[in-house]
Parts: C-alpha cells; structure tokens; sequence
C-alpha cells in the first residue's frame, strides 16, 4: 500500500525484488533502532531480542532495520538445524563452499563476521543449542545480534528445562529487550486514536475519515494489530466497492469487520 499522508514518515523497504513497501516509523520501531544501534556500538554483549504477538509488525522492524543499519536479515523456518542456520548466515555473506561441515562453517564465520548485524526472524524455532552458538558468535567473533520471535521465543528463555542452558545468552541480552504490542486506545487519550487514523484509515481513506467514532470501530475489529488492520482495509474497501460507495462509513466497516470475524 502507497503511503500518501504527508503526516507520516515513512522509510522505503525492498522486502524481496517484487514488494517494497514504506514502513512507517512508529514509537516501537523508533525503539528497536535505538536498541540496535546502541547493541552494535557496544564493546560486549552484542546481542538483543524483539519480541511480540503475531501481526504487530516485527518482520517488518527486522526489514527495516537490516536497510537502516547495512544488516542481514535471515528468517528461521520451524524445521532449521543448528548446520542449517549457520550455513545460512555463510551463505548470507557470500560463502560459497558447498557440503561444509558445522565446523568448517563455524570457522569461516568466525573469520568473516566482525562487525555485521545479523537481525534472525522466527527466531523461536531455534532451539537452545542454536541460540547458543549465536552467542558464541556474537562474544566471540564481533558480530551482533537481534533475535525476533513471537512470545514462544520469550517462553524458551523461561522455561524451566532451558532457562539454565540459556543463563549465559539470556545475562548478555538483559535489558535488550523490546515487546511489540498492538495500538490499544485508552480512555481520555486521544494519542492512540490519532495513531489508528493515521497509521491506518487516512492513508487509504483520506481525511474525510477523520472521525472519532469510525476509528473507535474500526479499532474494534482490528484491536490495533496491523494484520488485522490491513486485512480490514481490504475488506471495507470490497464492501466499498461492491456497494459503489465512495466513503468510509461505520456501516462498512461493521459489514467489513464482521466479515473478517466469520472467515
Ligand atoms: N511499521 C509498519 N509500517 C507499515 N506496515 C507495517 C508496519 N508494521 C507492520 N506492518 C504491516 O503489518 C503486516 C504484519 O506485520 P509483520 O509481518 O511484521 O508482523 P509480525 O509481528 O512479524 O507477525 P508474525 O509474528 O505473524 O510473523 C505487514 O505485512 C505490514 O503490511
Ligand atoms: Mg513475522
């Protein structure tokens, strides 16, 4: 979606050759840049983690970041080995040897990653043993690292089998931390509420939309997620169109909310 509202700042994103999209700077992304910047400049302890439910915009911050701050982004899937991950951070800085074994892999890394951001998504499919030679990685060789997940990521660092094989990791992260939470609106701020309009409903519906009680109920149905909120653009802007309605009104989005609800 082009981001057209001149109230926003945003930063232009390649996510792959096909999609960029203009990330828009909110207070939690603004957080995360300060996080990782201040992780990189760090003489020890290199390593940060961002945290949050599904939907709030956490692949999005490690784009961003890897864009802002010259890093790599690497995306963990749920089947990943402790040789597939480090063969992936390898091959992210151009290493080409095939067939290489997890020590041949670790030694180059440990020769070539001085200096580099590495911003790991999905990073709670990683289990304890992988997680650990990241902080090897990090201590050890010069790089730095933010680990994005969902609230899994965060029960692994407590859990009762695992906390103490993660002390070391879990010590060096400390403060590091940053939780992405949806918009909520609270009652008697209008801060909130102005975040969903203009994050949200202007861009796309313009200032004609700029009324209170629509963005009361279009919050109702996307509860401040930008998931949600996105699917929930598409959906009003269907109704809109079936319906040959040029304005967004509370009964299109009731309609557009509901519809998402039951699908
Ligand atoms: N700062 C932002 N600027 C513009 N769009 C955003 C921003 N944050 C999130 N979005 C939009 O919201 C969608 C969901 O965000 P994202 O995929 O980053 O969530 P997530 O926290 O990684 O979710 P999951 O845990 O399911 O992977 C994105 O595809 C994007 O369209
Ligand atoms: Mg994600």
């Amino acid at each position: 979606m082009v981001n057209q509202n001149p109230a926003i700042e945003t930063t232009e994103v390649k996510i792959n050759h096909r999609v960029t999209i203009n990330v828009v700077h909110t207070d939690e992304l603004a957080k995360a840049l300060i996080m990782t910047k201040t992780t990189m400049e760090s003489p020890f302890n290199r390593l940060g983690i961002i945290t949050g439910a599904p939907g709030t915009g956490k692949t999005i911050a490690s784009y961003y970041l890897a864009t802002k701050l010259n890093g790599i982004r690497i995306c963990c899937s749920e089947t990943i080995t402790k040789k597939g991950l480090l063969s992936r951070l390898a091959k992210s800085m151009d290493h080409r040897a095939k067939r290489a074994t997890i020590d041949e892999l670790t030694e180059w890394l440990e020769l070539n990653i001085d200096g580099q951001l590495f911003l790991i998504d999905e990073a709670n499919h990683l289990n304890w043993k992988t997680l650990e030679i990241l902080r090897y990685l990090a201590d050890e060789c010069g790089a730095t690292i933010v680990l994005f997940g969902t609230q899994i990521l965060t029960e692994i660092f407590q859990n009762r089998n695992t906390k103490v094989l993660l002390a070391q990791l879990s010590s060096r992260i400390g403060a590091k931390t940053i939780v992405f939470t949806p918009i909520a609106i609270k009652k008697g701020k209008n801060n909130s509420l102005k975040k969903v309009g203009v994050y949200f409903i202007y861009p796309t519906f313009g200032d004609a939309a700029k009324n209170p009680d629509l963005i009361k109920t279009f919050h109702r149905y996307c509860e401040g997620n930008w998931r949600l909120a996105q699917e929930l653009i598409v959906a009003c802007q269907e109704v809109m169109r079936l319906q040959n309605q040029t304005e967004l009104t509370q009964e299109i989005i009731h309609q557009a909310g509901s519809y998402i609800q039951e699908n």
